[in-house]
C-alpha cells in the first residue's frame, strides 16, 4: 500500500451489478476529476520504464529518455490516461480503437471482455518495428483487452516495454495472460 494507491482507493467508486449482474464496476471518474489525483496517477503510470533518472524526475516534461518512444492507449477509458502520459513524457500517442473507427489500413484482434466480446484495431502504419511502447489502460480485469492490444502492437513490430494500468483485479488472472511482459498497476485489488 502506498499513498497513491490509498488516494485512488479513496476516490474510486464500486458499483455492484453494472453493466450487468455479477460484475462490480470500478468507476474511476472521480479520480480523473481530481486534479492532484489525476496528475499523480499519470506520473505513476509512466514510472516503471523511467530508467533515466533525469526523466524519472519529470521535472521538465519531454526531457530525457522516458524509456519508451510512444504511448499506446486503448479506447475509450485508456485514451484519457494515454494522452496525458504521452504529453508528460514528450512522446506521441497511438490509439487502439474499437472496430469500425479507423479509416485506413488496419489490423484487427478479436477478444472476450469481462462482459461480452469485441474487436480492437490499430492502423498498420502507426508503429515502426523496434519502437518501444508503453501500453496504457485504466483497468486490468480478465486481460482480454490488453492481450489483444499487445498482439496488435507486436504484430507491427512494436516492443511492449511495460503495460501500465490504474487498477488490477488480481482474481481474474489478467497478469498471467500478459506474461512475460512487465505489468505495472497503481492499485491492486
Ligand atoms: C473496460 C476497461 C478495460 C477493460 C478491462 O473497457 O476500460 O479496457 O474493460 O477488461 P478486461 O481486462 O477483462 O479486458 P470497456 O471495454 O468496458 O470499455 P471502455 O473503455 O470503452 O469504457
Ligand atoms: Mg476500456
Amino acid at each position: 500500500s502506498s499513498p497513491l494507491d490509498e488516494l485512488i482507493a479513496s476516490l474510486a467508486v464500486h458499483i455492484p451489478d453494472f453493466p450487468q449482474p455479477g460484475v462490480v464496476f470500478r468507476d474511476l471518474t472521480p479520480v480523473f476529476a481530481d486534479g492532484a489525483a489525476f496528475r499523480r496517477m499519470v506520473e505513476g503510470l509512466a514510472a516503471p520504464t523511467l530508467v533515466d533518472p533525469r526523466a524519472a524526475a519529470l521535472a521538465t516534461p519531454g526531457t530525457g529518455d522516458p524509456g519508451f518512444d510512444v504511448v499506446v492507449g486503448v479506447e475509450a477509458r485508456g485514451f484519457l490516461l494515454a494522452a496525458a502520459v504521452a504529453l508528460q513524457a514528450g512522446v506521441g500517442v497511438v490509439p487502439v480503437r474499437k472496430a469500425g473507427k479507423l479509416p485506413r489500413e488496419r489490423l484487427s484482434a478479436d477478444y472476450a471482455l469481462e462482459y461480452g466480446t469485441a474487436t480492437l484495431e490499430v492502423h498498420t502504419d502507426s508503429l515502426t518495428p523496434g519502437q518501444r511502447v508503453l501500453l496504457v489502460d485504466d483497468v486490468l480485469a480478465t486481460g482480454g483487452t490488453l492481450a489483444a492490444s499487445v498482439s496488435l502492437i507486436e504484430a507491427l513490430g512494436g516492443v511492449v516495454v511495460a503495460v501500465s494500468v490504474v487498477i488490477e483485479l488480481t482474481d481474474l488472472g489478467g497478469r498471467q495472460r500478459l506474461a512475460p511482459r512487465t505489468v505495472h498497476a497503481l492499485w491492486t485489488t
